[in-house]
């Protein structure tokens, strides 16, 4: 192997090379010899350009390493005590990254052969020196050495950048977990307890749930609870809501499908069962699956197996699952419409989430804790409402329930300019409108009295279907509110001579 050794320069010679400086800063130069002569004639080539500190000891210059932040090194090959080479190898386990020369009066070509071939040495300086070539090779090694600590400060940095995102990351999964956390979950009363007590007891099982109430009631909020409060929480959650996609699509989505398992498909794709695995799955509005899903369903419930659409193999999963609806699931039983065995297989566990205006108290707690997040979100300061308008708050109908309430809040607070306070008027309408609870039962008067009583029964429903409609302010709502189906509606309607605006 040939040493390195220095370059024929004949074309550098006559430029003179430019100290290479980091900031404003030159870089500072350790030279240790021997000879003092020797010494002030290097620090007379390179002390225009660098910072130079010489030593006539190894121990000195090592002394000097410690306190200085010394980017090369210029050694003599004999010193008093050590080798040349000895004293490089201490300066690499002080400060590796500070780049080595040697300076030799005569070859003692096998060592320095050896400290150069392993890297201990970036070249030797052959005594006597030509000052314009001596200043070439100290310039390119420290432009290495920029180089290489350019590197470490990178790699230094990106090892911080990873630690911040892995801390923030930590972080992050800590507030989902607190956001879906029970703190996360509002409530008062007596419903609500009962409702958190069963959520408490099922969060650290792995049985099935089955979540019912209204819409807005907070079934998805409680589903998230129960899942990040469990031991599964590492794991994923996902959710499906089964309304919301045609049948196929559906199943496909849930157990995944085969390449040409239907027109479309031109991928093997992974269900959210397998999505799931370890986790749980939510399925949302189970009550609007068909029968040929609800046999699929009964089967991962049973055995914990799926089948991919278009595949001949069953997989195994192990997934908690979750069920919501706001129907009546017993209900879809006694029609037909669901299948009874999924329907005791999804009810290990049941959690009916009652509707808001059967737990009013839950309403002057929510309201404040929904005023404080948006008054935070949209930098208002709001800090709470007067008699009237909490009165009025509790008294409303909510049939959206707790959504509806979130809602309304949210509204008033954007539209609340510099109020600090919210009054009935800032409510919206048709909560102003409806009458207080109390006065709510009784609002719709008695026809007027004449002992006909189908006369007087057709007119109270006349005046009860004016009235829902008015409120509801479409047909399917009006007829959910009383109760009946809306083709029933429709059909009274028409019997009692109401005209019918064609409206939904
Ligand atoms: N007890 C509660 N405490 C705090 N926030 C609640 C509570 N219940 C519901 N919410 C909030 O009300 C909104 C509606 O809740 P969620 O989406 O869970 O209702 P849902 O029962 O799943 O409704 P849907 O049947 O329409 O899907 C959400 O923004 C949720 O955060
Ligand atoms: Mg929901």
């Amino acid at each position: 192997m040939i040493p390195r050794v220095p370059d024929e320069q004949s074309d550098t010679r006559n430029t003179l090379p430019l100290p290479l400086e980091r900031g404003d800063e030159p870089y500072s130069l350790l030279i240790v010899d021997d000879e003092v002569g020797i010494l002030e004639s290097l620090e007379l080539t390179l002390g225009d350009d660098y910072r130079v500190f010489t030593a006539t000891t190894g121990q000195q210059g090592l002394e000097i390493l410690d306190h200085e932040p010394i980017a090369l090194v210029i050694a003599d090959q004999v010193l008093p005590g050590m080798t040349g080479v000895e004293f490089l190898e201490r300066v690499i386990d002080r400060n590796p990254t500070a780049i080595r020369m040697m300076l030799t009066g005569y070859a003692d070509l096998a060592s320095i052969v050896r400290a150069v071939n392993e890297g201990r040495i970036y070249r030797y300086i052959a005594k006597p020196w030509d000052p314009d070539s001596l200043r070439l090779d100290v310039r390119r090694a420290l432009e290495t050495y920029g180089l290489a600590t350019e590197n470490v400060q990178l790699a230094a940095a990106l090892r911080d950048a990873n630690e911040r995102l892995r801390a923030e990351n930590l972080y992050l999964r800590r507030e989902v977990e607190r956001r879906y956390a029970f703190e996360s979950l509002i409530g008062s009363s007596a419903a609500m307890h009962r409702v958190f007590e069963v959520m408490e007891k099922v969060a650290s099982t792995d049985a099935t749930v089955l979540i019912s109430g209204e819409t807005g009631t907070g079934k998805d909020l409680v589903a998230r609870a129960i899942h990040y409060s469990g031991s599964r929480k590492a794991a994923r959650f996902v959710a499906q809501n089964c309304g919301a996609l045609p049948d196929t699509l559906l199943e496909s989505e849930l157990f995944g499908h085969k390449r040409g398992a239907f027109t479309g498909a031109h991928e093997d794709k992974k269900g959210l069962f397998e999505l799931a695995h370890g986790g749980a799955i939510f399925l949302d509005e189970i009550g609007e699956t068909n029968m040929s899903m609800q046999v699929r369903l009964l089967r991962v419930l049973q055995d914990g197996e799926i089948r991919s659409l278009g595949a001949s193999d069953v997989r195994h999963v192990d997934v908690r699952v979750i069920a919501a609806t706001n129907r009546d699931l017993r209900k879809l039983v006694t029609e037909g419409r669901f299948r009874e065995d999924l329907y005791y297989r999804l009810r290990v566990v049941e959690i009916w989430i009652p509707p808001l205006r059967e737990r009013r108290e839950d309403i002057p707690v929510l309201a404040h804790h929904f005023l404080e997040l948006a008054t935070a979100r949209m930098g208002r300061r709001i800090k709470g409402f007067t008699n009237a308008a909490m009165d009025r708050l509790v008294a409303a109908e909510w049939s959206g329930n707790v959504r509806e309430l979130e809602n309304e809040i949210e509204r008033v607070v954007a539209l609340a300019g510099d109020a600090d306070t919210v009054t009935l008027d800032m409510l919206s309408e048709h909560v102003r409108g409806r009458p207080a609870a109390d006065e709510g039962t009784s609002d719709v008067e008695l026809p007027v009295f004449d002992w006909d009583l189908n006369r007087s029964v057709d007119e109270l429903k006349r005046r009860m279907i004016q009235r829902a409609l008015a409120e509801a302010g479409s047909k399917s709502k009006a007829s959910e509110r009383l109760g009946i189906p809306r083709q029933s509606l429709q059909k009274m309607m028409k019997r009692l001579g109401m005209s019918d605006t064609g409206g939904e």
